[in-house]
């Protein structure tokens, strides 16, 4: 039977965010920040490996106890997230039919009812597909001074999240043909091949930390489900 396997790429350094230390690497509510995300994925209970990449040179991975089921570790991170889920792909020597979940360290608030819902879409899908969310605002596009050039239909537009869920041969093939700097999630790979991946509705609480302003958020939803 095909294995069901969560990928989360966390060799990334933060820049945006700015600390001394890798986001993903935060303390979140007693815990660091990443651990909240491998947490969910592990409590999924479709999901049967929760594998994660850190980055060769890491130094932070060791200074906690991260004490989760179903829980991987490969230092095989690269130089950007296509990389380094490309080099965790080939770590798990998944076979071709494994479903592959990939997922942001950083999206540490991903409730699990939006990946049971990813999974449950996904069971008969060809291609695989992605969390995401139609555009709720009037979308703008700039002009070169920062001045409205011109409003955009938001009809159709939807904001990509993670967890992007496809067979492990289909997504090896489809990261092997392309550049890994040119490609920001797993979709887009696909895509090129000319195949047409599911969008299913994600959650608006699945957001990305990326800069110091979106931890109070991120603390605050956490407290929240904890006090639940
Ligand atoms: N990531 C990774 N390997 C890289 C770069 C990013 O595994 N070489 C991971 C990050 O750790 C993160 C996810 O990909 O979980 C999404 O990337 P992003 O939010 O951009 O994180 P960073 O690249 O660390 O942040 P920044 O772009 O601000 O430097
Ligand atoms: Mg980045």
């Amino acid at each position: 039977m095909a294995r069901m396997i969560a990928l989360v790429p966390a060799a990334g350094s933060g820049s945006r965010f700015g600390a001394p230390s890798p986001k993903q690497y935060l303390q979140l509510n007693g815990k660091p920040l990443m651990w909240h995300t491998l947490a969910t994925l592990a409590a999924v209970d479709a999901i049967d490996e929760v594998a994660v990449v850190i980055s060769p040179q890491d130094e932070w991975f060791d200074d906690f106890d991260w004490n989760l089921p179903k829980l991987s570790i490969h230092r095989v991170g690269g130089a950007c997230r296509a990389e380094s889920v490309t080099q965790g792909l080939q770590a798990l020597a998944c076979a071709e039919d494994d479903w592959v979940l990939v997922h942001d360290a950083a999206r540490c608030c991903l409730p699990a009812a939006a990946v049971e819902r990813l999974i449950a879409a996904l069971a008969q899908h060809q291609v695989g597909g992605l969390l995401a969310l139609p555009v709720p605002d009037t979308v703008k596009r700039a002009d070169s001074e920062g001045r409205v050039g011109a409003t955009v239909s938001r009809n159709g537009l939807w904001l990509a999240q993670t967890p992007q869920m496809f067979r492990a041969g289909l997504l090896a093939k489809a990261l092997a043909g392309v550049a890994a700097e040119d490609i920001t999630d797993e979709s887009s790979a696909i895509e090129r091949l000319g195949m047409k991946p599911l969008l299913v509705e994600g959650d608006a609480q699945n957001f990305k930390v990326t800069y110091p302003r979106d931890l109070a958020l991120a603390r605050a939803i956490l407290a929240a489900r904890d006090a639940e």
